[in-house]
């Protein structure tokens, strides 16, 4: 039997879809109080409309002592109709809706629930500080009731199916394991009776909702999540819950994007896999492209595949590839910053490579053609640049995009030298080939000045001339120091000029190198592992408790801690760089306190950079019809860049600068 091709219609049971793609369930907090906003639902639609096989909505907690979302979604007899709009899109493009619901247990947020977590054991928060509450008997109850309620709820406002979030930590899984369900009455104790409690949640909700209803388990991840459950223990639970024949699928998920880990990751799934008989095996998490999804489905890996950033980032995916135009998708480039890290700060859904992610009603994924086309200008061929230039193409106007270095990208393409972020340049690659497709041809090595201005014939510029390195050593703790003592000597560089390739530091090895990060962001510490990697011996000072804290709603301290380590990476955190006297460096952990010294050869400087405002001082007084994108009006990180280069076009559109 060949296995099946994403496009590749499933039917089993329940799951009778037109494909094998999922757009997978995410906390979008798009919702407008308890409603599905209308925000909410051209998000949805735009997915929808590309092709995909079922949608999960938005996770939905069953009870209050779960509520662990700012938003505060709510599937009830008053705002049913809000969910009724989405399963009627959903029935319109042939794609089963499934409604996610789950309970955190123990691991709930009284922060936003203002209610105690209600788990099997009492047992700590791993989210917070707090402790849980143990259920009593007729609380349980409550929580299974409240399940069913759901489910039927789901089921009236037409969704095909719901999911529950089993693994990962949740209520489940607190009662499946022996270490979180501590009890000893019909709830706890034998393998048996720790599963009451799921057990009696689906057979009871496929006893309300009836055969027809589509009925999903999540899983926990197969790497990712430190669960108390062992393999076989895992294993005999999938086995269990298969046996009752309620279950239509369940989902695993793969913990990282890495192609050597894939195999691996999908035989240890193949586990589980193996224990199910009646119900179907969705793979979910890291399924990052068409090709990796294939790769799981043509292993035999799991019957259906669930993708949530690679949607994101390319709603019309699936179309893309059904028609052979894979260069067309745009890509995720793994970076966490629109999708979850706002997520990890209960902000709303976006995407650093689709600025119309979430904000579909205000920047529609195709650019509105323009009703009277312009002559536009884009100098500067960063993010911010390369966007505006595609987004006026698009729109029909005629774009001249000029950079001044001989390579596209800016920052972005520094970024994208870093370990673990050769996937930046897939969306580099991807402009490009936007830019031969709509007719644009860049102007590399090609600065505009006033001189290059008055020669230009056009009616519009737009500035996207970026930041660039201060080289002062500010560091923000130190506001009166607004230059580091002894910073403009030699042997003394920004990351950038590191990365561009035009210090020593890449002809020479060993060298002593001192990297000093102000931002706690990737450019710092990107750098230290960079310089660790071509043999340097490299010490990292950071004003930060840890290096790099604002990466860590982004995933990257799962891998970074342990590769500092490996490359024998010095930290001197919460540590102030006081003062670099050719090659001796004094720090301490306060201006006023006594410092340490030591050598070193160079001075790699991550520090803030200045917004390059030149053009736009030349332009200002002039009567020349322009406007600003991306870090020129201030550094900060790709996912400005790219939407101020798409807003930059909507603003000429709409004829202000509220789209
Ligand atoms: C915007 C967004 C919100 C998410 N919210 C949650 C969440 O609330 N709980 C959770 O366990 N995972 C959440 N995830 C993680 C996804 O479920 C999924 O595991 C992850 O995105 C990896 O899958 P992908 O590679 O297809 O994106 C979220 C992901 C995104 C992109
Ligand atoms: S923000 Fe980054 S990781 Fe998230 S979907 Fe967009 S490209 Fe992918």
């Amino acid at each position: 039997m060949t296995s099946p091709d994403l496009t590749a219609p499933l039917s089993s049971g329940n799951l009778q879809l037109p494909n094998r793609l999922c757009f997978s369930g995410h906390v979008t907090n798009l919702s407008d109080g308890p409603f599905l906003s209308d925000r909410h639902l051209a998000y949805f639609r735009q997915r929808l409309s590309g092709n995909i096989g079922m949608l999960v909505n938005d996770p939905l907690p069953v009870h209050p002592s779960s509520d662990t979302l700012r938003t505060k979604l709510t599937l009830n007899a008053e705002t049913t109709q809000s969910f009724t709009a989405l399963t009627k899109a959903c029935q319109s493009h042939n794609v089963k809706a499934v409604q996610q619901l789950y309970h955190a247990g123990a691991h709930g947020f009284a922060k936003t629930s203002f209610h105690p977590s209600w788990s099997p054991g009492g047992a700590p928060s791993l989210h917070d500080q707090d402790t849980s509450h143990k259920m009593s008997g007729e609380e349980i109850d409550i929580l299974i009731e409240s399940f069913v309620t759901h489910a039927l709820n789901a089921q009236e406002a037409g969704f095909d199916g719901i999911e529950i979030v089993a693994g990962a930590n949740m209520l489940f899984e607190q009662f499946w394991s022996p270490l979180t369900n501590p009890r000893d009455d019909r709830w706890g104790g034998t393998f048996e009776k720790r599963m009451t409690f799921s057990t009696e949640v689906v057979e009871r909700i496929r006893k309300t909702v009836g055969e027809k209803f589509i009925i999903g388990l999540v899983m926990t991840s197969c790497d990712g999540y430190p669960t108390s459950l062992s393999d076989e223990e895992l294993e005999a639970i999938v086995s269990y819950h298969d046996a009752l024949g309620c279950i239509d699928y369940f989902s695993f998920s793969i913990d990282d994007d890495l192609p050597e880990n894939l195999d691996r990751q999908l035989d240890r799934i193949a586990r589980y896999r193996n224990r199910i008989a009646n119900g179907c095996l969705r793979v979910a998490g890291n399924v990052t492209t068409p090709e990796r999804a294939e790769h799981i489905l043509h292993r035999g890996g799991a019957d259906f595949v669930g993708m949530t950033r690679a949607l994101i980032a390319d709603p019309s995916l699936m179309e893309k590839y059904r028609s052979g135009d894979r260069q067309s998708i745009r890509p995720c480039v793994g970076c966490n910053q629109g999708c979850i890290g706002r997520r990890a700060r209960d902000y709303t859904v976006a995407c650093l490579a689709n600025p119309s992610a979430g904000r579909e009603l205000r920047f529609p994924e195709t650019v509105p053609q323009a009703k009277a086309p312009l002559k536009i200008l884009v100098a500067g061929g960063g993010l911010a640049g390369m966007e505006a230039a595609r987004s006026a193409a698009e729109a029909g106007h005629h774009v001249i995009l000029a950079e001044r270095g001989e390579e596209l990208g800016g920052q972005w393409r520094l970024a994208g030298l870093l370990p673990k972020r050769s996937a930046y340049q897939k969306l580099l690659d991807w402009y490009r080939y936007q830019f031969q497709l709509l007719g644009i041809v860049p102007l590399t090595g090609t600065e505009i000045n006033r001189d290059k201005l008055q020669a230009s014939d056009f009616d519009h510029l737009i500035i996207a001339t970026g930041a660039g390195p201060t080289k002062t050593g500010f560091q923000r703790p130190l506001p009166n120091r607004s230059v580091l003592p002894g910073v403009h000597s030699e042997n003394v560089y920004p990351v950038e000029d590191v990365l561009s390739g035009i210090t020593p530091l890449d002809k020479t090895t060993n060298a002593r190198v001192l990297v000093l990060d102000d931002i706690g962001f990737r450019q710092g510490i990107g750098t230290a592992l960079f310089l660790a990697n071509l043999g340097h011996e490299v010490t990292f000072i950071t004003r930060h408790a840890i290096p790099s804290p604002e990466t860590l709603s982004l995933k990257d301290h799962e891998w970074l801690p342990a590769k500092l380590t490996n490359l024998g990476v010095t930290l001197l955190t919460e540590t102030l760089l006081l003062s670099w006297n050719n090659g001796v460096a004094e720090y301490g952990d306060s201006a006023s306190s006594a410092p340490h010294s030591s050598r070193f050869d160079f001075l790699v400087l991550a520090t803030t950079n200045s917004a390059n405002q030149e053009l736009e001082n030349q332009v200002a007084e002039t009567p020349l019809s322009y406007s600003l994108a991306g870090d020129c009006q201030g550094a900060r990180k790709g996912h400005m860049a790219i939407y101020e280069g798409r807003k930059a076009i909507m603003a000429i559109h709409c004829g202000d600068d509220k789209c």
